[in-house]
């Protein structure tokens, strides 16, 4: 039986066709106070499977929820997936006094769980802060699929290093193109400093692709770049579409063509899913 948290619906019943498994019809309930209550109804499946990407801390409880109305339920094994791991990126004390923050909620999340799956986590050693160790799912490559078949000498370019392999993934799944990356400084939260290769880039499609777009800071200075040197497209390509706050205006203003992103979360541009990828592992 499938378990959905209130944010990942929609690749909850993917998931549940794609496994040919029941999903349950969850409630997603407040008390007065504001505290979260999720019912689950009267299931009682042998293996459950709760599936709650946890982008905020809302989501965390209700995940944690999820998992204990699984166990009270009577599952016999609880599969806990988190297509997009909240928190993911304070995978370390960054200064003195600081929590590594991706620890702290992945043990939280381990105490009710047989089995914790996670999507392309933006490092996979986070992976290693669950009990037992996390399985991370690579489903970068669908993020070929919604693009022009015909693109133009197609570039798939990661924004900084640490994107390569996920640039290269999507560029083997599209069938051809050349991989590139810049390079990139993070200045603040919202500030980024961008060092273009020398790529020839003018009159190609290019495919920026990244595991995630917050801010939109580090695609929108990647997508200035691009148009100053003259490219004849930029699409965005994210496992993760976060789009906090006005990142998709800022990818609009700098001249973005086209957006492609999971539905780890589910926004507007979540068109197409990882449920296939995750199900090879279920
Ligand atoms: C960090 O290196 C990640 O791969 C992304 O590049 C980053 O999270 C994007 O953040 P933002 O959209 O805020 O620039």
């Amino acid at each position: 039986m499938i378990l959905g948290g209130s944010c990942t619906q929609s690749l909850a019943a993917a998931l549940a066709s794609e496994l040919d498994e029941e999903l349950a019809l969850v409630d997603y309930e407040r008390f007065p106070d504001g505290e979260l209550k999720v019912n689950v109804g009267d299931v009682a499946p042998d293996r459950a499977v709760v599936v709650a990407s946890t982008a905020s801390s809302d989501a965390h409880v209700e995940c944690l929820q999820l998992q204990d109305a699984a166990r009270e339920a009577g599952a016999s094994e609880v599969v806990t997936v988190v297509p997009y791991m909240g928190y993911a990126r304070q995978d370390e004390a960054f200064t003195a006094g600081d929590p590594v923050s991706a620890r702290a909620v992945a043990r939280a999340l381990s105490a009710n769980t047989d089995r914790v799956l996670t999507v392309n986590p933006h490092e996979t050693a986070v992976c290693e802060f669950f009990e037992p160790t996390a399985t991370a799912v690579d489903a970068a490559g669908v993020l070929a699929d919604p693009l022009p078949g015909d693109l133009g000498e197609p570039l798939f370019l990661a924004p900084d290093e640490g994107a390569c392999d996920l640039a290269e993934t999507v560029r083997d799944a599209y069938g051809h193109g050349d991989v590139d990356h810049f390079v990139k400084h993070r200045v603040s939260g919202d500030e980024v400093e961008i060092t273009p290769s020398d790529a020839t880039v003018a009159e190609r499609d290019v495919v920026v692709v990244d595991d995630i777009v917050a801010t939109g800071t580090t695609m929108s200075e990647s997508i200035a770049v691009l148009r100053e040197r003259d490219a004849a497209s930029v699409s965005v390509a994210t496992v993760h579409p976060l789009f906090a706050a006005n990142a998709v205006t800022k990818l609009r203003r700098a001249g973005v063509s086209r957006i492609v992103g999971t539905d780890t979360l589910e926004r507007p541009q979540s068109v197409v899913s990882v449920a296939p990828a995750i199900a090879e592992h279920l």
